[in-house]
């Protein structure tokens, strides 16, 4: 490892090509390779990709499109200080998107009328009541059929289907279970009972079929996505982790841009002591020394990088800062396998992803890679261009990306509307706001990256992600092959 690190040593991902060898891949197809890595100490993905937590890029839409993808995103936490509910609300939009079993199923009283039932399934957008009594117990279900052709005036009891004609199912039973179940007796809908005749949840088909369509994607047990939150590590932190994994986030990302601080011991210790062992990240660093750190106080995983990322100005405006391939080769030689590590920042194009999971991530952050497509939030704007060959105008789309410690974003987050100009400019901005041109959906472009890291995995001669990185890692000589100024020109510019 100590030859690879004095190789890597300044470099970053256009230093490096990686030689081509024997590949004993039949088919580079996504659905046929195994892409699964580990996010952090109990979380694995099928898709080795993880949304950033900007504000210009991860908010609900995004993290389902990258969850449905197989991978996961990580809300920002570019709310107002003090301003939890926001965030919290987009995790639990995630987290309702879909379902294997819906724990807590919409249900009405068996007296109520025929219009408040009507009523009911407006306003929540189903079309399945339980109907159950003062104390819970199951008497029927009430579907959209149900009312169809009726008056509003009757009770709900009056053209439910009884608890007697219905197939249920007492305890817990698994998705594939449910669906063998629902086969054999022909029904769209399980509510699943427990001993005492009280309803412990409701499986319907159709939530199945979606789980059948996107096998990759990133589940919880009971068949919702997956879903990250960013908290700080001063402020209101414990008090937003507080209410992030109370909307069940699955997993906190302490998040600072200097991560190997005094600040991070304090915040770890104060997460531990509140919340024992929810599933935590933390970061970022970028030295065996920081990593080690983050370990000894008890960490799922670790967020590498400082100053690669597109939208940062830390090592312009400070100096500090670690090549990334030179970060992670170093962070995962510390790290030893003992939890994950996230490669975080400065992936700009296809074949530096496939770096950054061979020199030492398990799984990839992007930001700038997503930026300005349909699923990041923000508004878009049109903005004149001038075409250099006709020198004519067009209106072009553009969306905003910016750095989480751009002065652009800090303001937004503090409410500054009234603070002096002086205050804003003490903050120290560590990252800029840029224009991109608008494009479309996020998934294409998710799919693309996913393609060319199977030719990769094909070009490595190996059979899987997992088996291209222990192959590299145990002959990394092999592979790297260090560019000229000639190299890099003959491969990069295009
Ligand atoms: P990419 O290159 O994918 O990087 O856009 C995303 C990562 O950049 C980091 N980030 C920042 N770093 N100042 C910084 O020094 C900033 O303002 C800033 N905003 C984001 C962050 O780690 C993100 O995941």
């Amino acid at each position: 490892m100590s030859d690879l690190l004095d190789l890597v040593r300044g470099c970053t991902f256009d230093d490096f090509l990686f030689t081509p060898q024997y590949s004993v891949v039949q088919r580079r197809d996504p659905a046929l390779l195994d892409l699964t890595s580990r996010l952090s100490r109990h979380l694995s993905l099928k898709r080795p990709l993880v949304s950033a937590n900007m504000d210009t890029v991860t908010r609900s839409e995004m993290a389902i499109a990258v969850a449905e993808e197989g991978g996961i995103g990580i809300i920002d936490r570019g709310f107002r200080s003090g301003e939890i509910e926001p965030q919290v609300r987009e995790v639990q939009i995630v987290k309702r998107k879909q379902h294997g079993i819906i724990g807590d199923p919409y249900t009405i009283g068996p007296d109520a009328t025929l219009a408040a039932a009507a009523a009911r399934m407006r306003q929540t957008g189903v079309g399945t009541l339980v109907v159950v009594d003062d104390t819970r117990r199951v008497l029927g279900l009430l579907t959209t059929r149900d009312l169809r052709f009726t008056g509003t005036g009757g009770a709900v009891r009056s053209r439910m289907t009884p608890r007697e004609r219905l197939v249920t199912h007492s305890g817990a039973v698994e998705p594939a279970g449910a669906e063998e179940l629902m086969r054999t007796h022909k029904v769209k809908k399980l509510p699943l009972i427990n001993p005492d005749g009280t309803l412990r949840g409701l499986i319907t088909s159709k939530d199945l079929m979606v789980q059948r369509q996107m096998p990759f994607a990133t589940r919880d047990g009971q068949g919702r996505l997956r879903v990250g939150a960013a908290i700080g590590a001063t402020g209101d932190y414990l008090e937003r982790a507080a209410e992030l994994l109370r909307a069940e986030a699955d997993v906190i990302v302490i998040d600072v841009a200097h991560g190997h601080s005094v600040v991070m011991a304090r915040a770890i210790d104060a997460f531990r002591k509140q919340f024992g062992d929810a599933e935590l990240i933390a970061g970022n660093v970028a030295t065996a020394d920081g990593v080690r750190f983050l370990l000894d106080r008890g960490v799922d995983g670790v967020k590498v990088g400082i100053g690669p990322g597109g939208g940062c100005t830390t090592r312009l405006n400070t100096n500090y800062g670690v090549p990334q391939v030179q970060a992670l080769v170093e962070c995962r030689a510390a790290a030893a396998g003992r939890v994950p590590l996230i490669a975080d920042g400065g992936v700009r194009r296809h074949g530096a992803f496939v770096q950054a999971l061979t020199f030492g991530g398990d799984t990839v952050m992007l930001g700038g890679m997503l930026a300005g497509t349909t699923e990041t939030p923000g508004d878009t704007v049109q903005k004149p261009v001038v075409l250099p060959e006709s020198n004519k105008t067009v209106h072009v789309p553009f969306k905003v990306f910016r750095g989480m410690a751009s002065l652009e974003a800090i303001v937004d987050r503090l409410d500054v509307e009234d603070a002096e100009a002086a205050d804003v400019e003490a903050l120290g901005a560590e990252g800029m706001e840029v224009s991109v041109p608008a494009r479309g959906s996020v998934r294409p472009l998710l799919r693309d990256l996913i393609k060319h890291l199977c030719s990769a995995i094909s070009y490595s001669g190996a059979g899987s992600l997992a088996e291209m990185q222990e192959m590299f890692r145990k002959n990394p000589e092999r592979y790297v092959v260090k560019l000229s100024d000639s190299g890099r020109r003959e491969s990069f510019d295009r």
